[in-house]
């Protein structure tokens, strides 16, 4: 296939079945990885782009965009910015993952820190500063991913290739839950499709989306933290379960789709393949369930896959490592 922008291969990700239960419940895990920046954030960093463009009538010269991000949105925008020669900035904090700081920068793109350099999720920060250059009569535009309205509609192709692979009568659809725009995006169109579709967005244990109480996680990119902003994006209508997963659950079943199924997938899709296959046990016959691989584990080698690491955390990598989440019923799709 020959193509004449890196736009084109946004999308049209595979969908893999992942697990079918003995009553023939079954999970479905869009690979959003193989979108070019390697997650989901492909998807709504071109919508936020295409809209941002149609605003800029008269507007002389190149534009300078700015976002806060944990490192796949700036990715993503990165790789938008660099195919359009216009400059990206990058609010980033010591929690992103070295991998998706690199990555900004290999594709042209400026990071800025804040907060303290010691892995600390520094979300408020990071807005306040992007808010900051935006009103600095810089030139700076914010793409404001937590209340801009493309960040949810860059979903809907998402929802029409689940539907074109599965038709309408998907029984769940569990996803992560950061800005909100993936997993409310994606709900509301199918929501119109099917009203009976269980939506459940699932955050990290610490983060406040769904209350509190606030502490520290390290699923990268999904959920809020205490002291950050919850955004306009997340529809709470769409929404009918909000889980908590902690971070040795969605740890554990990353480790376990590496080892079992040769699948590198990142923490918060860890998290939601977890709560996916508890609603599995229970789900009616033949139920479909669906939910969003955000990004690559490859990002995360240093970090969820690294003994080293784990250990650091204070967890245990042979307590995941033993963690089976088939043993309730060992079938495997095939
Ligand atoms: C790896 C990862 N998972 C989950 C999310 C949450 O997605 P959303 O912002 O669409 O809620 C993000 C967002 O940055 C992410 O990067």
């Amino acid at each position: 296939m020959i193509i004449k922008s890196l736009t084109e291969t946004i999308g049209n990700t595979p969908l893999l079945r992942l697990y079918q239960g003995d009553n023939g419940a079954t999970i479905y895990l869009k690979l959003e990885m193989f979108n070019p920046t390697g997650s989901m954030k492909d998807r709504m960093a071109l919508s936020m782009i295409v809209d941002l463009e149609a605003s800029l009538h008269g507007f002389q010269g190149q534009p300078k965009i700015v976002e806060s991000s944990s490192g796949n949105t700036a990715s993503a925008l990165s790789m938008l910015c660099a195919s359009k020669n216009w400059q990206f900035t990058a609010i980033m904090d010591g929690h992103a993952s070295m991998d998706k700081v690199l990555a900004v920068q290999a594709l042209g793109g400026t990071v800025r820190f804040v907060g303290a350099n010691d892995g600390e999720l520094s979300t408020a920060l990071r807005d306040a500063e992007a808010r900051r250059l935006a009103e600095s009569n810089d030139g700076f535009f914010w793409t404001a991913q937590h209340d801009n309205p493309a960040n949810s509609a860059g979903y809907a192709g998402l929802c029409d290739e689940l539907v074109s692979d599965l038709g309408d009568d998907i029984f769940a659809f569990v996803s992560a839950i950061g800005t909100g725009g993936s997993l409310c995006g994606t709900a509301a169109k199918l929501k119109e499709l099917n009203p009976d579709v269980l939506i459940v967005g699932v955050e990290p244990e610490g983060s406040i989306i769904f209350g509190g109480p606030a502490h520290d996680y390290h699923q990268s990119g999904t959920g809020t933290p205490a002291g950050a902003d919850v955004g306009l994006v997340i529809d709470y209508s769409v929404i009918d379960l909000g889980k908590k997963v902690p971070d040795r659950n969605a740890f554990a079943v990353c480790r376990h789709l590496a080892k079992s199924h040769g699948l590198l997938v990142g923490g918060s899709t860890g998290g939601a393949v977890y709560e996916a296959f508890r609603i599995a046990q229970t789900a009616p016959e033949d139920a479909k369930i669906v939910t969003i691989a955000c990004d690559s584990g490859t990002k995360y080698l240093d970090t969820i896959f690294s003994d080293r690491w784990l250990r650091s955390q204070g967890i245990d990598p042979t307590d995941l490592d033993s963690f089976d989440f088939e043993s309730a019923a060992e079938h495997r799709a095939q």
